[in-house]
């Protein structure tokens, strides 16, 4: 299924390793990922989340807080495909993996894909996938505006808190193909942003560009929760952008809380491709 990055041509998988006819030889890891992020321009090293990132948002989500969303999203990711037989499904910016292997469960008759910037992240999801002992997902490092995949390959993306590129999108969706984008709504994390600022603001809808797809559904899903310990707080604060851009003093204000309340709020919007 994957194409050369370098070359474009198929890459077939011998031993342990994935080669093109041209030459091109990429490494599959141990725990099965493999590497297709070309170098050029970009440090590997620092390219996507970082350890610490993925540490954060994998302990975060393994209490299940963000159950909801991925139960939501598989629902309507069924739904699009419509007992397709084998529909081949990327989930872009995948991260460490959470909602890939959940929808790996619940669609156990697809074929899915999932692509990080991030080495660390990628190589959590392999070692999550084979703890599970899930055979219908494959993942791999590789950038989502250079996507390892064939033209008119796939039925449908699904990018999560992840960037979006209408280029690559179109070009390996089927004609008809559906992309999933989820992001946060406008009150996501209210309650973690009222502590960390004197003026809490929502957030603002994103622009994605997407000139060749037609909005076909948008759902909101929204329900509040309570963190339970200071590290399920930091966790959340750690896969969160604020924790970057958010001065110490005001950052400190969570190390002296035990329990959080806080809205999750979540868009899915839906798209065909034209
Ligand atoms: C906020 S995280 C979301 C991860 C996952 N979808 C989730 O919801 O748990 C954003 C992810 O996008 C990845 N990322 C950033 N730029 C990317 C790119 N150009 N291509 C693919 N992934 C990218 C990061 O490494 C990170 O794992
Ligand atoms: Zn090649």
């Amino acid at each position: 299924m994957y194409i050369c990055p370098v070359c474009g041509k198929n890459l077939k998988p011998s031993k342990n390793v994935c080669r093109c006819r041209n030459g091109h030889c990429f490494d599959i890891a141990r725990n099965g990922y493999i590497n297709l992020l070309t170098t050029k321009g970009r440090n590997p090293k620092k390219a996507g989340d970082n350890p610490l990132m993925v540490k954060a948002r994998s302990s975060f989500l393994d209490k299940g807080y963000y159950r909801p969303l991925a139960v939501k999203a598989a629902e309507i990711i069924k739904a699009l495909l419509n007992g397709k037989e084998q529909p081949v499904i990327i989930d872009s910016g995948c991260g460490e993996g959470y909602y890939t292997s959940f929808y790996a469960c619940e669609l156990k008759n697809a074929e899915i894909y999932g692509i990080d910037l991030s080495k660390s992240a990628v190589s959590h999801c392999a070692a999550r996938s084979r703890q599970n002992g899930l055979a219908n997902v494959s993942f791999a490092v590789a950038s989502a505006f250079e996507l390892p995949f064939r033209a008119l390959s796939t039925d449908l993306i699904v990018s999560a808190f992840a960037p979006v590129s209408n280029d690559e999108y179109t070009r390996v969706l089927k004609k008809g193909g559906f992309l999933v984008i989820i992001s946060p709504a406008a009150r996501h994390l209210y309650g973690l942003k009222s502590v960390l600022y004197d003026e809490p603001y929502e957030n603002r809808p994103n622009a994605y560009g997407l000139r060749k797809f037609a909005k076909i559904q948008e759902e909101e899903i929204t329900y509040s929760v309570t963190l339970s310990s200071n590290e399920d707080i930091r966790n959340l604060f750690a896969m969160t952008p604020y924790f970057y851009k958010t001065p110490e003093e005001s950052g400190s204000r969570l190390e002296a809380l035990e329990a959080l309340e806080t809205e999750c709020s979540f868009l899915i919007e839906a798209y065909r491709k034209k």
